[in-house]
């Protein structure tokens, strides 16, 4: 470690954003570790060998941004294609947009709306909850469109997701639901959207090439902490709860089963992305990678599914989206407030902060924290953490 200047301990976007900053910028010698055999983190992706189909390991990723920031500083690792992203949900064999908008409303109730009729026919059905306070996330999600929808798009899909009735769920979980109330169908809002030309691992390859950074794949910190110098920066992006060796209590994580298949037809579902949102179908959601790259000609008539099923972590489980309960919230202030007195470890990402992420506020807060936290601890000697 004599010629480390900063350890990185995890190799997704915010560990690898921070090391081509500090290899750039401020020409540090840098050792990026992850416990996994690959770099990327979350996103990485590989190109299926059999069928040439671009798979993401970790479930669907779509890069989409507001932050015109980001989007030009990825752009100099990646060129975008044009993809749009789109959802479609299964319900009772029948196929609908997502997120609900006036198609969606129409076909359901079987009939031409305008969008105040179809505003106010919402607004009617929502009305059941009138003047009540929601006491779960089914009473919530009642008040914010109505019985019928809810009961169709958001009750079997969200039990399949928490694996628990909506009844006993907490009505803080969902804070809205979007509903559009014209024939938009874009699943994403933002200026900026698409996907890397050359695939997601590519990014990461072309950041991290530089002399001064130095990889070291199939590595956990744990193994390494003891030997580490004193007082070595680290920036470390693992959970926080890890890092404290779970003494204030174990956060609550969701994570994901993928059910990878490669059937011989060259499409299977005429789409990237499909709900299920009947209780009786046990998966999520069905990903079909090919219709993410309409771009690229593949050789042959075969294609890639992923069936998803959602259960709670366990400790040895990929931890993918925060549960975020106010007992874990508690937790979490508890191990922040002792991540703030470890003045040579900076905690960031989204395991390191406990919080969902997308890919772009991942990099958009490692950029932030070069700024404010990880250049000047080395132009003016400051605490890193
Ligand atoms: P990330 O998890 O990528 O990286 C952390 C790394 O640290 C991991 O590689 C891990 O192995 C390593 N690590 C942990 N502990 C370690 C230890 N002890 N020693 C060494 N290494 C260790 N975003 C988006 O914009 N669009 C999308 O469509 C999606 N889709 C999506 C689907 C699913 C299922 C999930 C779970 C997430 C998404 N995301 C997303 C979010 C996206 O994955 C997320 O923004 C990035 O992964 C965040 O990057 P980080 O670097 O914070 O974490």
């Amino acid at each position: 470690f004599s010629k480390v200047d900063l350890l990185i301990v995890g190799a997704g976007f915010y560990g690898a954003t921070i090391a081509e900053r500090v290899a750039n910028e401020l020409q540090k010698n840098v050792l990026l570790i992850d416990r996994r055999s690959h770099i990327g983190g979350n996103a990485y992706s590989e190109f299926d060998g059999e069928t040439g189909i671009e798979v993401h390991r970790y479930g669907a990723h779509l890069f989409h941004t507001p932050n015109e920031v980001v989007w030009t500083y990825l752009n100099r690792f990646t060129a975008f294609t044009d993809y749009k992203h789109r959802v479609y949900s299964t319900y009772r064999d029948q196929v609908y947009s997502m997120p609900i908008n006036l198609g969606t409303i129409s076909q359901f109730f079987n009939q031409r709306l305008s969008p105040a009729d179809a505003k106010a026919l919402i607004a009617e059905q929502a009305a059941e909850m009138a003047g009540r306070h929601p006491a779960n996330l089914e009473e919530k999600a009642i008040s914010l469109i109505g019985r019928p929808l809810y009961e169709a798009f958001i009750r079997g899909y969200t039990a399949k997701q928490w694996q628990t009735d909506p009844r006993d769920l907490p009505e803080h979980i969902i804070t809205r639901l979007p509903v559009r109330y014209t024939f938009d169908n874009r699943y994403f809002n933002d200026r900026y959207e698409g996907l890397p030309v050359d695939g997601y691992t590519a990014i990461f390859e072309r950041m991290l090439k530089h002399p001064k950074i130095q990889i070291a794949l199939g590595v956990d910190f744990f193994s390494l902490k003891s030997s580490l110098p004193a007082g070595l920066p680290i920036v470390y992006t693992g959970p926080i709860d890890r890092y404290f060796d779970y003494s204030e209590g174990e956060l609550g994580w969701r994570t994901i089963d993928f059910e990878k298949e490669t059937l011989s037809t060259g499409d299977f579902q005429g789409t990237a992305v499909m709900n299920y949102a009947d209780e009786t179908i046990p998966y999520t959601r069905i990903l079909e990678f090919r219709h993410f790259n309409p771009e690229r000609s593949y050789q042959n008539e075969k294609t890639v599914v992923v069936r998803e099923y959602s259960r709670s972590a366990k400790r040895a489980d990929e931890p993918y989206y925060p549960i975020d309960t106010r007992q874990d919230k508690d937790v979490f202030l508890r191990y922040r407030e002792r991540a703030e007195a470890e003045a040579n470890v900076h905690f960031g990402g989204r395991l390191g902060t406990y919080r969902y992420l997308d890919m772009h506020q991942a990099i958009g807060a490692a950029l932030k924290a070069f700024d404010s936290r990880i250049a000047p601890h080395f132009t003016e000697g400051r605490a890193i953490g």
